[in-house]
This record gives structure tokens, C-alpha cells and sequence, in this order.
């Protein structure tokens, strides 16, 4: 991505994520959620971190904020929940207003490669932003030191297969701007890293799934027939670049 934290901030908030094209992907995914499986997914990721209440996690690219509530709410977790996206937070400040969760999650705009605090977070819980990021390894290195020792780090993302890609998805990522690692580029960088007790996993397989799941709700909304159009479209082409061409959806757990 770009090199300085506010040229990132105005391209997520000038590109992908503009407020309608935030509370369009919402509708979606689910109240509060940008994410893959939405709510169900993340509470059995977060129940997979097993941390006490009163824990302290960090939500790296937490967007609306859907997670950290989740986290706070039935997990009694304590979270800082940060992002890039003004945008983004904008609205997760307002959703946390209605939640009377605001002693227990604390929204930040903060790039997570500015992040300098060292052992300080139980867990750092990402889910789908690291796709955003260039310079994986100053990523890792920074939640490697924000960890305290045995901390977990549990996150999801868009992958790859190894180059070469079919030209559509070249096309994509080049379009997003995306920066996608295969599964086990991951698996190298988190060890490089420092991090132990490293798992891997590609669920590409769930992705489809709950990317069938999202279309059906998209089916049923009550939108204009050119929104339902395009969210169609752009779903059926997530399927089949999972399904036939080189995306991959990956989940990683590690610990300090
Ligand atoms: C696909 S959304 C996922 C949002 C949220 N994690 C969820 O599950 O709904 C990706 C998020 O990553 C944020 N992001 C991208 N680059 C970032 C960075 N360098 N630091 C912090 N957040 C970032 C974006 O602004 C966006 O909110």
C-alpha cells in the first residue's frame, strides 16, 4: 500500500471504502460486520483466542466494530479496536454509542504500522485487512512486540495461489490494490517474525460457503434493482475467483 498512514487513510476512504459503499457491503454481511460469515464467523473465532474476561485484545482494522462488541459483550474481553478508515469509524463510533459498551471498547483511527506499544495485548484479532498491507514483515514485527509473551494473534484474509495467476485475477488485485501472501507465505513470515505454535489453514471452502449465504441475503433485500445488480455481480465473481481462478481465503493462529 502507500507509504504514509494518511495517503492509506484517503485511499480506503476515497476507494473501497466510501460510506455507501460501506453501508452497501453491511447489508450484506451483517449489521456492524465487512467481513467474511459475519457474525457466526467471528464468534467462533473469538471463542478459538479462549480468553479470560477482562483480557486485553487489540482489533486490527476493526471497521464497524462488529467484533469488538462481540468480544466485550459475550466474551467480557476488553478491546482496543483500531482503523485506517475514517470512514469506517465515523460509524463504528456511532453504533458503539448504542451498545453502552464505551468502558470497554476503545475505537482508535491508527495505522497498524504505526503501532509502537510492546507487551501489552493478551490476543490481536484481525479479520480481512492485512490484504491492504505491503510491508508484512514491519506488520508482524509490530504485533509480534504489542504481544505479551504467550500472547495469541488470530487472524483471517484474502490469499493467493503461487504466481503465475490467470489474468482476471491479476486484473483484480491490481484494481483493489491488494497485497495477497499464499497460505504459506504466511506461515514464513509469522515464523520470521518471531511467532510460535503457528497454525495455518486455507478455507477457501468456507469462503464459498458463506459467500452462497451472502448472495441469497442479497436476494432478499429490499434495494434497488441496480444495487442488487451490482452486489450480484460482484459476488458471483468472488465465487468463481475461489472456485476456478487463484483466490484463496486463508485463517492463522500463532502465539508469542
Ligand atoms: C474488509 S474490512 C474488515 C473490517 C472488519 N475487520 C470486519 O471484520 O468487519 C478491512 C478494514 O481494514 C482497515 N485497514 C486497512 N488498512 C489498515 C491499516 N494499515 N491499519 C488499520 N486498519 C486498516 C480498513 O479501513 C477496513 O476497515
Amino acid at each position: 500500500m502507500h507509504e504514509s498512514g494518511s495517503a492509506c487513510q484517503s485511499f480506503l476512504d476515497a476507494g473501497q471504502y466510501t460510506r455507501d459503499s460501506i453501508l452497501k457491503y453491511e447489508l450484506v454481511y451483517g449489521t456492524n460486520f465487512v467481513s467474511p460469515g459475519g457474525a457466526r464467523c467471528a464468534t467462533r473465532l473469538i471463542k478459538k483466542l479462549d480468553l479470560p474476561a477482562y483480557a486485553r485484545v487489540l482489533d486490527v482494522g476493526c471497521g464497524l466494530g462488529g467484533s469488538a462488541f462481540l468480544m466485550a459483550q459475550d466474551f467480557g474481553l476488553d478491546v482496543d479496536a483500531i482503523d485506517l478508515s475514517e470512514n469506517m469509524l465515523a460509524l463504528a463510533r456511532e453504533r458503539l454509542a448504542q451498545t453502552g459498551l464505551k468502558n470497554r471498547v476503545q475505537l482508535r483511527n491508527q495505522d497498524c504500522l504505526e503501532l509502537y506499544v510492546q507487551n501489552y495485548y493478551d490476543a490481536i484479532y484481525s479479520r480481512d485487512v492485512f490484504l491492504h498491507i505491503h510491508d508484512k514483515q514491519k506488520l508482524f514485527s509490530n504485533l509480534y512486540t504489542a504481544l505479551k509473551p504467550s500472547g495469541k494473534l488470530l487472524f483471517t484474509d484474502y490469499c493467493c495461489d503461487e504466481k503465475p495467476w490467470q489474468s482476471d485475477f491479476s486484473a483484480y488485485v491490481e484494481n483493489r490494490g491488494y497485497h495477497l501472501c499464499t497460505v504459506s507465505d504466511y506461515r514464513k513470515l509469522l515464523d520470521v517474525a518471531g511467532f510460535g505454535f503457528i497454525e495455518t489453514f486455507d478455507r477457501t471452502k468456507d469462503f464459498i460457503r458463506f459467500c452462497k449465504t451472502e448472495l441469497d441475503t442479497i436476494n432478499s433485500l429490499d434495494i434497488a434493482q441496480s444495487d442488487r445488480t451490482s452486489l450480484k455481480n460482484d459476488w458471483l465473481k468472488k465465487i468463481e475467483r475461489a472456485r476456478v481462478s487463484n483466490q484463496r481465503w486463508g485463517m492463522f493462529y500463532a502465539s508469542k
